[in-house]
């Protein structure tokens, strides 16, 4: 019997908030008895963490934005097969730290590469796997800034805030293009203020989840 299992991605500017709340959201899926995968892009198989070292590593700086997007979109494509695909066919809920949707801020929006052809691209390396919600956790990129940096921000990090800026438009265009899918919760509110919205945007699923007998 083919069972299929949860899938939802959060999404949003650095600094945002993703990784302390998927930690939060996995840790209570967990207490409640889920059965739960959580992945971090690029990397999770020993593949993709090799193209993740290439896409880190400082001595790389003559990456350019179409070979960026090529390795992430090829990182990508292993975490879904080797992973992603068999925890959802084992009914497992799959919570990701970003996915698709960062190739289309980040090399769409923020990079300027042609957002069209990042759709296929993203189609051909998820083939067909998409999550059931995406949660875009939304603030300004200078309280994003400021949160990674516990300081105010120099001229150079300012400058990157333009980026972020365009990031973060991106975001919000992607979630009025998929308004189904994509979720946009406030961010700049406090930790478990923005945990109850996540709480409260997860929980019809995983009742669905249990409608299914999985
Ligand atoms: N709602 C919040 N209010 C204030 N500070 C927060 C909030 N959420 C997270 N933080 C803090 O902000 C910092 C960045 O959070 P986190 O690492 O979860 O963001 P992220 O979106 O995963 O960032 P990155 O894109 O760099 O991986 C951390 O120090 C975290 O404790
Ligand atoms: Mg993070």
């Amino acid at each position: 019997m083919k069972k299929k299992g949860l899938f939802i991605s959060f999404e949003g500017i650095d600094g945002s908030g993703k990784t302390t709340q998927v930690k939060r959201l996995g840790q209570s899926l967990r207490d409640k008895g889920y059965e739960l995968v959580t992945v971090r892009e690029p990397g999770g198989t020993p593949v993709a963490e090799k193209i993740r070292e290439l896409l880190l590593d400082a001595r790389n700086d003559g990456i350019c934005p179409r070979t960026e997007a090529f390795l992430y979109a090829a990182a990508r494509a292993q975490l879904v097969t080797e992973v992603i695909n068999p925890a959802l066919t084992e009914g497992r809920v799959v919570i990701a730290d970003r996915y698709l949707d960062s190739t289309l801020a980040y090399q769409g929006y923020g990079r300027g590469l042609d957002t069209r052809f990042l759709e296929q691209l993203n189609r051909l390396a998820v083939a067909g796997t998409v999550p059931d919600l995406t949660i875009i956790l939304d603030i300004s990129p200078v309280e994003g800034m400021v949160r990674r940096s516990d300081s105010c921000p120099d001229r150079l990090e300012r400058e990157g805030l333009q980026f972020q800026e365009a990031v973060r438009a991106g975001y919000l265009s992607l979630s009025r293009q998929y308004p189904e899918r994509i979720k946009v919760v406030d961010a700049m509110q406090p930790p478990e203020q923005v945990y109850a919205e996540i709480v409260a945007l997860v929980t019809p699923f995983l009742a669905q989840l249990a409608e299914a007998g999985v």
